[in-house]
This record gives C-alpha cells, structure tokens and sequence, in this order.
C-alpha cells in the first residue's frame, strides 16, 4: 500500500474552514500543496470539492460522497474510504494524499503514515477542524518557521509505528 499522507491548513484554534472555504490566504502555501499532490491521487469529501473554484490539474481527483453525482472530466467518485483507497491505490503516484476538510481528515487520520499540518500563529475561528493527534502515535519529523503577514509553522509529523498491512 502507498503511503497515506494528509495535508492541512489550520488555525491556531485548529479551524480549517468556514462557510465552506478557508477563511484566510497564505502566500506561497498553495504551492506546496501543489508540490505534494502533483501527480498523485487526491481524496476529498463532496463539500471541500464543491468549495474549488475548478478542478485541480495534475492530480487524480477523488470525491467521497455517498450521493454525489459529477461528469467532470477527470474526477473520481468513492462511496466508502475503502473504495476511495481501491481507486487511489491503481492510480499513477507514489503517495496516497488526502486534502480535506474536516470528516475526510478524521476518516483518514487513523490510516494516516505522514501529515502535513500548517499551524497559523492567528485564529480566524471557524465551523470546521482539524482533528486532534493522539501524541502516541504521531511525532514530529520536521518543522518549518515561516514569518510574514501571517506567520506559521509548517509541520511534518510521522506515524511512530507503521500500521499493519
Ligand atoms: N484548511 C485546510 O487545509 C482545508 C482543506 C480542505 C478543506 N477545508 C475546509 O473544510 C471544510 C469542509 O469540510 P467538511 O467536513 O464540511 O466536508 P468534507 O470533509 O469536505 O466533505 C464531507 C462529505 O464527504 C462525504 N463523506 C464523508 N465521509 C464519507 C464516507 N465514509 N463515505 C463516503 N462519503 C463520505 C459526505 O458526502 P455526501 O454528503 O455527499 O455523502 C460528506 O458530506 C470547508 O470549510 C473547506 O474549506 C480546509
């Protein structure tokens, strides 16, 4: 099985979103989600996708949704995670990524092997957020200070123990 990696964006109440969008802009961060989804699967609920402006390029696209009906080109539709991971796992990419929001992440977080976890020093407040990491399980294996209008850390933690597959 390929790695699962979630990647997430949250204040320092640990909101994510508001109203269906994210209630801030961080220059520059968009780029490294680009960077780390680049050519791989994507897995996101119905709401985060029907929060995008367009598709994204470059990455395999797929919405959970036990309803959901979409002809957009490109766009992959799983009813279970297990479906979503079945789909993901023939797709081209080294990395199985997991873009959100707030009940895909929760889903995901126990098949989690790596996250990627923004922490902005502001709250924003919000109606949507990041689950809490049990500390047994996950530990940081890097961290990144940036400082600007809108100072964050930008934080890589790993799976302590690999799960059984
Ligand atoms: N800051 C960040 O990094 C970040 C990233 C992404 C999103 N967000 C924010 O997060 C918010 C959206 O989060 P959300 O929790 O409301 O929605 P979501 O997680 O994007 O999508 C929820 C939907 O996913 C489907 N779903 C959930 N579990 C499922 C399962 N086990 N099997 C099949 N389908 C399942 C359901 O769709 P159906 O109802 O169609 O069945 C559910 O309504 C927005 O505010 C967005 O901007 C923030």
């Amino acid at each position: 099985m390929k790695p699962i990696v979630l990647i997430a964006a949250m204040d320092a109440g640990r909101a994510i979103g508001r109203g269906n969008d994210i209630p801030w802009h961080i220059p520059g961060e968009q780029k490294v989600f680009r960077e780390l989804t680049m050519g791989n699967a994507l897995i996101i609920g119905r709401m985060t996708y029907l929060s995008l402006p367009r598709p994204l390029p470059g990455r395999y696209c797929i919405v959970l949704s036990r309803s959901f009906v979409s002809q957009t080109a490109g766009v992959l539709l799983a009813t279970s995670l297990n479906e979503a991971l079945s789909l993901a796992s023939e797709l081209p990419g080294s990395e199985i990524t997991v873009g959100g929001g707030q009940e895909i992440y929760k889903l995901f977080l126990p098949l989690a092997n790596r996250i990627h976890l923004t922490v902005l020093d502001a709250t924003f407040g919000g109606d949507r957020f990041f689950p809490l990491l049990p500390e047994d399980e996950f530990s940081i294996a890097a961290s990144e200070r940036v400082e600007g209008p809108l100072p964050y850390t930008r934080f890589i933690y790993e799976r302590r123990s690999r799960l059984p597959s």
